[in-house]
């Protein structure tokens, strides 16, 4: 996404997220649920960070400190509400954490994660247009208006109320224009209006959409912008987490293939909020991107891969049924092939792994042959250790290299090896008893067991 320019004026947002969130019945706070692999509070932090915000402010109730350790690494503060006694009280609660700020502040919702970059930036701007508005709220038209609270307004988007559907009459029920709470405000206006607001309603709550009524009622102006359902949907429930989720997938995936990736069944394809995917990339169906994923150019992920922390070279191409785990460096060129398992391993340019293995803990020399069936030994219960693959070396199938061990370059082990000591470059390690034949003894022996089933 391209850098909003940051705005003449300093920038700051509250985030609201006090609400208990019962409907997800949870032990973990509503804002830490992932979206895309990731707690939707930090895809909404980063999009309001893009948008140029220099004063980050969530404020938190009920769980707060799960919240609080989630975002330590951010430069988020944390204001405190102890009792949730409303958006507009909630919102005030930010009042000493930005006590030194003067600019424009956007009072969003923790629930919300895919408000857009430039949608908060074209709400902050609209404060700052020749008609000069006090109060610029976000609006939207959903295909079901729910509960969702009301805009009153003329065509040119400026309000003349703001009304909760509990306390909305049918008439104003039947508006489509929905609020989706983000909202921009001069600080200079937002303490002295949140500080105005009551609680006369049908919910005895302090309501932050009153502060457009006083706005209006003190002669100032307050004006909407709308944006699309997709973005404010608000995550109140695990279904509406799920949609949003589906929301996002689809985009990702759209982006994906709009950027030269070939997805085969789109829609079976899952995304994190940091997959890096090339040109040329051909995506299998059933393929699961959890985070921390790299694939370069041209490489191809077979059905039913599972890929996390990885990266994969350009050409390379992985599965079908493979299972890359974190730190698994696939070079280009290089093969992994089915019911392979790769985890804190590199695999050299051009090297090959194709049917049923592990390769932990390892580093595996360009052109190198992994045998079906070859694991690497890394665990001895307590302790990791690690194996080396030279260059071009070839292990026989089904051999266990027990770690740490190191097989030199271009050397070759010999099928259903146990390798407990190094072995040296181009060097032909065997380890298996020697076998032995008996010629005819086969034949005898089936003929001594019949006779003896038969009775004979
Ligand atoms: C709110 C809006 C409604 C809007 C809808 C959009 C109000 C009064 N209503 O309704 O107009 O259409 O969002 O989704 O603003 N929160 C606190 N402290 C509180 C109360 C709420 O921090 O005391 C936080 C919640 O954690 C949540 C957000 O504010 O993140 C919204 O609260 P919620 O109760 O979900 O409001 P809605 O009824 O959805
Ligand atoms: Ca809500």
């Amino acid at each position: 996404m391209a850098e909003t320019p940051a705005m003449s004026t300093p920038l700051a947002v509250i985030i609201l997220a006090a609400g208990k969130g019962t409907r997800m019945k949870s032990d973990l706070h509503k804002v830490l649920h992932p979206v895309a692999g990731r707690p939707m509070l930090l895809h909404l932090i980063d999009s309001l960070n893009r948008a140029g915000a220099t004063r980050r402010v969530v404020v938190v109730g009920a769980s707060g400190e799960q919240v609080e350790a989630a975002v330590a690494a951010t430069g988020v503060e944390i204001a405190w509400q102890h009792e949730q006694l409303g958006t507009a009280h909630a919102a005030l609660q930010a009042k000493q954490a930005l006590a030194d700020f003067d600019g424009i502040a956007i009072v969003c919702f923790g629930d919300t994660p895919l408000l857009a970059t430039e949608t908060v930036a074209r709400l902050a701007a609209r404060l700052e247009a020749a008609d000069a508005p006090t109060v610029a709220v976000l609006g939207f038209r959903p295909a079901d208006a729910k509960a969702y609270g009301r805009i009153i307004a003329d065509a040119d988007g400026t309000i003349a109320k703001m009304v909760e559907y509990k306390d909305a009459t049918e008439a104003e029920r039947a508006v489509d224009l929905c609020n989706s709470g983000v909202t921009a405000v001069r600080t200079r206006d937002l303490w002295r209006l949140l500080d105005a607001v009551g609680n006369d309603n049908a919910a005895g709550e302090y309501y932050l959409p009153d502060i457009v009524t006083l706005t209006i009622a003190e002669g100032g102006r307050a004006v909407c912008i709308e944006t699309g359902e997709d973005e404010v949907a608000g995550i109140n429930s695990r279904a509406e987490l799920a949609d949003v989720e589906a929301g996002w997938q689809a985009q990702r995936r759209a982006r994906a293939m709009a950027e030269g990736a070939t997805l085969i069944a789109p829609a079976t394809v899952w995304f994190s909020h940091d997959t890096v995917i090339g040109r040329d990339v051909v995506v299998g169906p059933n393929v699961v991107f959890a985070p921390g994923v790299t694939i370069a150019d041209g490489a191809t992920i077979h059905a039913f891969s599972h890929v996390e922390g990885a990266t994969v070279g350009e050409g390379a191409e992985i599965g079908p049924y493979a299972r890359l785990r974190p730190g698994a460096v696939v070079g280009r060129k290089a093969k992994v092939g089915n019911f392979v398992e790769i985890k804190k391993a590199t695999l050299g340019e051009g090297a090959k792994a194709n049917h049923l293995s592990y390769i932990g803990d390892a580093e595996i020399g360009a052109g190198a042959n992994i045998g079906a069936g070859t694991i690497t030994c890394n665990y001895d219960g307590f302790f990791k250790y690690k194996t080396q693959i030279g260059a071009g070396a070839f292990i026989g199938s089904n051999s266990a290299l027990v770690a740490p061990v190191s097989i030199g370059a271009g050397a070759i082990v010999g099928a259903g090896a146990v390798v407990t000591r190094d072995v040296e470059a181009d060097a032909l390690a065997l380890v298996r008893p020697e076998q032995r034949s008996k010629p005819g003894w086969a034949a005898r022996f089936r003929a001594q067991m019949t006779a003896r089933k038969a009775g004979k």
